[in-house]
């Protein structure tokens, strides 16, 4: 067994998550007919957020890495930052071509400062891991909000609104090629409208130009085990929409 399917296993993922036909070792992602969403990219039919001119009026606009880091580190502009141990910037490929964006930080975040590190982690993970991706090797995962939410509660509008900018850098700064939005919050948050998952899986947003796919988070995936195949499939949507925009 491969490592990779040892890892899906383990993670209670094996057959659900499986290729059927696995790409050969080192060829290209299978030739699927790319989505017709696709074609959509940079169309009209793209929701594009009410988000403002970009970069806005904030000093954060102007951040390098070492300063948003810094800035974020040392925040104090929502009531979150009472109760963390310390906030969770982000982590990864500066240079990725993916970017996921989750809720915000749950308890081993906050002890560990690194997004992602706990269950609903693991199965990122091993999600990243079903499309040949791995944590920071062209990918870099961010949080709507960077400090954790107190008993892991979905953080409040005023709390994400607060928090905005920094995403907004971290996605100016590291211009991804896609972006995977894990759960509601962030997909609201990227999206800057209602979303409701079910209604948005499968189709193709777009923020300033880079295009949005939303599917489950994955601490709902653990409790909702029968949603995983769903998240397979916008997976695997993701993986044709990438390969579509390097070709
Ligand atoms: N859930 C999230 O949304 N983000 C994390 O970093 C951890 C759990």
């Amino acid at each position: 067994m491969s490592r990779r399917d040892a890892l899906l296993c383990e993670m209670g993922l094996g057959p659900l998550w499986k290729l059927r036909t696995p790409p050969a070792a080192g060829t290209a992602l299978a030739p699927e007919p790319l989505p017709a969403a696709l074609a959509e990219v940079g169309g009209a039919e793209l929701l594009t957020p009410p988000l403002g001119a970009p970069g806005g009026d904030s000093p954060i606009a102007a951040m390098d890495w070492p300063q948003l880091e810094a800035a974020i580190r040392d925040c104090r502009l929502c009531a979150l930052c009472r109760e963390r141990k310390q906030a969770v910037p982000g982590v990864g490929d500066r240079q990725a071509d993916w970017l996921f964006v989750g809720e915000g930080p749950g308890a081993e975040e906050d002890q560990r400062g690194e997004p992602f590190v706990g269950q609903a982690g693991k199965l990122l993970d091993a999600m990243l891991a079903a499309i040949d991706l791995k944590r920071g090797e062209n990918v870099y995962i961010a949080n709507a909000v960077k400090c954790r939410p107190p008993q892991n509660r979905t953080p409040e509008p005023d709390e994400t609104a607060a928090c905005w900018p920094y995403l907004e850098r971290q996605i100016a700064l590291l211009q991804p090629r896609l972006i995977v939005a894990l759960g509601r919050p962030a997909a609201q948050t990227l999206l800057q409208t209602e979303v409701k998952i079910g209604a948005a899986r499968g189709r193709l947003f777009d923020y300033r130009g880079i295009p949005v796919i939303v599917t489950y988070h994955p601490a709902y995936l653990l409790r909702n085990l029968t949603d995983k195949a769903k998240a397979w499939e916008d997976l695997l949507f993701a993986r044709r929409t990438m390969a579509g925009l390097i070709s």
